[in-house]
């Protein structure tokens, strides 16, 4: 009997412990979940500062970060949760999207990790486990949901019909809006990463600043966010020819009004029209503070159930990817070990 074939018989249990690895970008992330629902433990190890000095994630560094601190966090998440090797049922690590390079440091190392202990591997996309923190916050969440996925590199209005069925309603038809973020932070000559500290900025603004439409009432569940990027940069570029003063901070303000209000209008009006009555949110923006806010009076209003993933749960972590690895392990989708790591993969399609 081959390795698959030995991790594939070995019997489910429900209360499987799954270590979650993760290591797309520039957190080499570990974590234990029992059950897909309760977080054991949850080890963050971020080269973020490092990548700060360069103004942005440097592929080859953010690599050689995860290298050294892979085995550190796997450590860890297995000693916080209290449990020892022996007791996982399964290793779970993101295969893609991301840096190739960065992902491979995760892949090689749970591809080891479960050949030495016997155990089933779980490849797991990156985007579904954004997906995924929702259970984590809910334990009682089920689909059907609409889930609003907001983060650097997708920007999505997604209907989950099942643990494992889902369709896109809509999705962004330029950049993500984190990246949108990332880059009006740079043009207000704030730090990486840029999301917070736009954040950081906008609460001392107003939103008084003109900006575009973003395809409100219009474009069905898709977004545009190059026109919204350009608007900003060409504000800030004229004032400053003009040598006008202007406020970086009702620009900052104006911008996220702008970028945030339209996806949680577009989940919301996704949700009355299927009529689902829960909305999950996921990835790095809907850490944002004014999204929390908007979507948080907009749910109330419309009697709509909100599941919004604690903060640390929507940007980067291995709890999500374990969550995810749970559903995947349960439902028999395993890898071998010519798993390969891959730098895109489709939205919302199972991990090949
Ligand atoms: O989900 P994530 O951690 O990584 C990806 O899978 O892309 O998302 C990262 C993105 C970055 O663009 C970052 O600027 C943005 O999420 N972000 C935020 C906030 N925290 C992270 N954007 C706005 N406000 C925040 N508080
Ligand atoms: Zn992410």
């Amino acid at each position: 009997m081959g390795y698959f074939e030995k991790a594939s018989a070995l019997q489910k249990n429900k209360d499987a412990l799954i270590l979650g690895i993760e290591s797309s970008c520039d957190e080499t992330a570990a974590s234990v979940v029992r059950g897909g629902r309760e977080v054991l433990s949850n080890v963050i190890i971020s080269s973020a500062s490092e990548q700060a000095k360069y103004g942005g994630v440097v592929p080859e560094i953010a690599s050689r970060a995860h290298t050294e601190a892979v085995s550190d966090a796997v450590t860890r998440a297995v000693k916080e949760a209290g449990i020892t090797f022996k007791d996982l049922s399964a290793v779970a690590v993101t295969y893609g999207a991301g840096l190739l390079g960065a992902l491979l440091v995760g892949v090689s190392y749970a591809k080891s990790l479960a050949f030495s202990l016997g155990l089933p591997l779980v490849p797991v996309s990156h985007i579904r486990g954004h997906m995924a923190a929702g259970y984590l916050e809910s334990r009682e969440l089920e689909p059907p949901f609409i889930t609003l996925l907001a983060s650097g590199g997708h920007t999505a209005i997604i209907k989950v019909d099942d643990y494992t069925k889902m369709s896109v309603l809509g999705g962004t038809m330029d950049d993500a809006v984190g990246e949108a973020f990332d880059k009006v932070a740079r043009v207000l000559g704030l730090p990486y990463p840029g999301g917070p500290n736009v954040e950081r900025l906008a609460r001392h603004g107003k939103n008084v600043v003109p900006m575009p439409k973003m395809l409100k009432n219009q474009g069905g569940y898709n977004f545009s966010y190059s026109g919204l990027k350009t608007a900003v940069i060409n504000y800030v570029h004229n004032m400053e020819q003009k040598s006008e003063p202007y406020s970086r901070e009702d620009v900052a303000c104006s911008f996220q009004h702008s970028a945030v209000d339209v996806l949680c209008d577009k989940a919301v009006e996704a949700c009355e029209e299927y009529s689902l009555g829960t909305i999950v949110a996921g990835g790095g923006v809907a850490a944002n503070g004014h999204l929390r806010e908007y979507l948080t009076n907009k749910c109330a209003y419309k009697s709509i159930k909100l599941v919004l993933p604690q903060k640390t749960m929507c940007t980067d972590n291995a709890a999500m990817i374990a969550a995810e690895g749970y559903i995947r392990y349960m439902n028999g989708d395993l890898a071998d070990l010519t798993l390969n790591a891959k730098a895109s993969v489709p939205l919302v399609a199972n991990a090949e």
